[in-house]
């Protein structure tokens, strides 16, 4: 017998991985009678997948969880409430104390146990509180139908992290690094492949940290052999990793960009800060020079790779010599693309018990600076793309009436005028404009135009 249709709104914060798990509670709901809808007013139950990583997003969870107390009010207090993801992890008693509306809190390691909480709170009995660290049980838990939606899927096949950077709640709140086994990822790879993906982005907190047996008892596999693999997957057009650790880059993996043709040229590779100083000070075990042979080695053997990043500005004892090696840093990268922060002071983290707080001002001028020479890369790299024709997969449509919106083989966002009819495929596109963030182009679908 089938359970009658229930409506269930996600809103979704934070990472890709959040995203990955998000879909995943859909799929375990589904069997329970839940059914996605598109506002939290038409839902049963609503869930906020949380992120802990900066303190704004933390607070934001608190004020959208004061509006949807008063949807549940004037609901009649039919509506469930449930609190996912980090901060559901780092701070979910206090979640309880402060919003009582909350029905369920459950942390990224435990949402497989969604349906007995759920029915805990129906009856009035038992935990409503899930926090544990059982990452094994959350992924025997995954073994069900996927449902896909468009020709991108996120796969996650690394969890959590033991690298301790002395500013982050990573591995507080999604506990030490685990990885899902090569057989469990192939076969979900090959799932998704069935149903009509195109490009499978694999996943984790430090995705190249990855290692598993191989699954014909050849020894161990790490990343790049893994790739290897599910490339042999027909179908399948692309792969993707994200987001990966400069202590955990291997030759393996590097070589994989060379020889897996369709292994995407683009790596995302945090770095943080330029200075040693502060490479030291954030415990990410690995200097500028170290970062930087990195770069040159895997450029050597892909020439093209675009480099993407992450930065922190304003860490506790940043001074203006340390933010100058940054900068430098980044004209010598060329980065396609990077994503900068403030510093914020995360409760629990050894930094934040440091001397030397940088004040508001300075790192919000730092970031502009910042910003800027990351945006003079990112329009540098982009406008080389100009005049080439790139393999573009196209997920959805663009703002423009008739236009599609689709990625590059280096994650450049590319619309396309009167391209509709191309949306769930991927084609051949000559690149006619760039900006800093975009690149336009028409289709070419000869495919001895192919790149
Ligand atoms: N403050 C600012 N940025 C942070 N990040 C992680 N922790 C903090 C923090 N406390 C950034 C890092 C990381 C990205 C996901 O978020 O740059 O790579
Ligand atoms: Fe956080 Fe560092 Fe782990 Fe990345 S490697 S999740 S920044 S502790």
């Amino acid at each position: 017998m089938t359970e009658p249709a229930k409506g269930l709104f996600i809103r979704t914060h934070g990472c890709q991985m959040n995203v990955y798990d998000s879909e995943r509670m859909t799929d375990i709901l589904r069997p329970l009678g839940y059914r996605a809808v598109d506002t939290p007013e038409a839902a049963d139950l609503v869930i906020l997948n949380t992120c802990h990583i900066r303190e704004k997003a933390t607070e934001k969870v608190f004020s959208e969880l004061g509006v949807l107390k008063r949807l549940k009010d004037e609901a009649g207090g039919k509506m469930r409430i449930a609190v996912a993801g980090c901060v559901a992890q780092a701070e979910g008693e206090e979640i309880m104390r402060r919003q009582p509306a909350v029905d369920i809190v459950v942390g990224p390691q435990s949402y497989h146990r969604l349906p007995e909480l759920i029915a805990q709170v129906s009856r009035q009995t038992g935990d409503r509180l899930a926090t544990d660290f059982d990452v094994v049980d959350k992924f025997d838990a995954l073994a069900i139908d996927r449902e896909v939606d468009g020709p991108s899927a996120f796969l996650s096949i690394q969890e959590g992290c033991d690298k301790f950077c002395t500013f982050c709640v990573v591995p507080y709140t999604r506990g030490p690094e685990y990885a899902r086994s090569a057989v469990e990822i192939i076969d979900e790879a090959k799932a998704l492949v069935d149903r009509g993906v195109r490009e499978i982005v694999l996943l984790g907190q430090n995705v190249n940290a990855w290692r598993g047996a191989a699954p014909d008892g050849g020894g161990e596999w790490e990343l790049g052999a893994l790739i290897a693999r599910l490339s042999q997957l027909g179908g399948l057009e692309r792969i993707r990793y994200t987001t990966s650790h400069p202590r955990d880059m291997t030759d393996d993996l590097i070589f994989a960009h060379r020889d897996v043709a369709k292994l995407a040229p683009y790596l995302h590779l945090p770095v943080q800060s330029g200075s040693d100083r502060i490479l030291k000070a954030m415990n990410r075990g690995h200097d500028a020079k170290r970062y930087l042979t990195i770069i040159e080695t895997a450029r050597k053997h892909r020439p093209d790779l675009a480099v993407a990043s992450d930065f922190i500005v304003g860490f506790p004892g940043e001074t203006e010599a340390d933010f100058e090696a940054t900068l430098a840093l980044v004209r010598e990268v060329r980065f396609a693309s990077a994503f900068a922060f403030k510093y914020s002071p995360r409760p629990g983290t050894p930094a934040a018990s440091l001397p030397g707080a940088v004040p508001d001002a300075e790192k919000d001028e730092r970031l502009q600076r910042l910003q800027a020479e990351i945006g003079r890369g990112q329009q540098a790299f982009n406008s080389a793309t100009v005049g080439r024709v790139l393999r573009v997969i196209f997920g959805r449509p663009g703002r423009r009436p008739g236009q599609a919106l689709g990625y590059s083989p280096y994650l450049q966002p590319v619309h396309v005028d009167d391209a509709a009819s191309w949306i769930g495929r991927s084609a051949d596109v000559e690149i006619r404009s760039a900006t800093q963030s975009s690149l336009s182009g028409e289709i070419r679908a000869h495919a001895e135009l192919r790149t």
